[in-house]
């Protein structure tokens, strides 16, 4: 199937097209286990086989960043033992994989309230941040605590506060200076957003930042997904055209 999937693409296209930035929505790991008679618990732990499968794929054939949805700010209202599994695996899931992330050249970053997240959780993150920060193959993002609502309130607070304090005017407020207020400040907008289980909504996930990216929903449950998937996406993202406002004909 990855050979198959890996003949369709023309290389030519694969070097000139790749989307420099991919989202990931990864939806669909409780109902994944549901189908199969176990815990959601069984479906978060499944759902890292496919990160991996996501992280290295977009490493492989070259997506500059990944950004993918592994925890809103919506999610702190699941039951607290979800969200507790959730921690753990999260924990879990950096320790075994910064060998992945080194050998394959990948900066981790993370977006969203991070001091939301429990101490051990926090600590584990920014230390494999540190530990990859000058990797240059790939940035891998991952939205944790994340929600585009909270992360639009707070560039407004800062961005008021700089106002009040008279270092910026607001006429001079403008897209360059929203986008250095927000979570992704190092990252260019979104160029293709993903997500899996057939759900066709955003879920407050950068909502800024999408305003012009190309989407493609899939039914596949999360821990199904593997990279031949992103594959299929990527293809899919290659045949449209992004006008981006403008007409056909000024494009060609
Ligand atoms: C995605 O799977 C993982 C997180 C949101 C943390 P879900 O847990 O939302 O799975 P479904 O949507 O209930 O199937
Ligand atoms: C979105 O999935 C959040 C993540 C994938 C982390 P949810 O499962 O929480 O979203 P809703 O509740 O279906 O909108
Ligand atoms: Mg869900």
């Amino acid at each position: 199937m990855l050979l198959r999937i890996l003949k369709m693409i023309d290389k030519q296209e694969l070097n000139t097209n790749i989307p420099a930035h991919v989202a990931i929505i990864m939806d669909g790991n409780g109902r994944w286990a549901k189908q199969k008679g176990f815990f959601r618990a069984v479906g978060h732990e499944n759902g890292t086989k496919a990160v991996k499968e996501a992280v290295e794929g977009a490493a492989e054939i070259g997506v500059k960043f990944l950004t993918l949805y592994a925890f809103s700010t919506e999610n702190w209202n699941r039951p607290k033992l979800e969200v507790d599994t959730l921690m753990k695996l999260l924990v879990n899931s950096l320790r075994k994989e910064i060998d992945t992330l080194q050998k394959n050249n990948i900066k981790l970053n993370a977006i969203g309230n991070l001091d939301a997240l429990p101490n051990k959780a926090r600590k584990e993150l920014l230390e494999v941040i540190e530990k990859t920060k000058d990797n240059t193959h790939m940035t891998l993002s991952l939205a944790l605590s994340y929600g585009s609502r909270e992360e639009l309130i707070k560039t407004i607070q800062e961005i008021s506060n700089k106002v009040k304090n008279n270092v910026l005017s607001p006429h001079l407020i403008n897209e360059a200076v929203i986008n250095k207020h927000l979570y992704t400040k190092n990252l260019p907008d979104v160029d293709l957003l993903i997500r899996t289980s057939g759900e066709q909504r955003i879920s407050n996930f950068l909502l800024w930042q999408i305003a012009y990216a190309e989407l493609y929903f899939t039914e596949i449950l999360w821990p199904d997904f593997k990279r031949t998937n992103l594959f299929e996406a990527i293809l899919d993202y290659q045949k449209r055209e992004r006008r981006f406002g403008k007409t056909s004909e000024q494009l060609s």
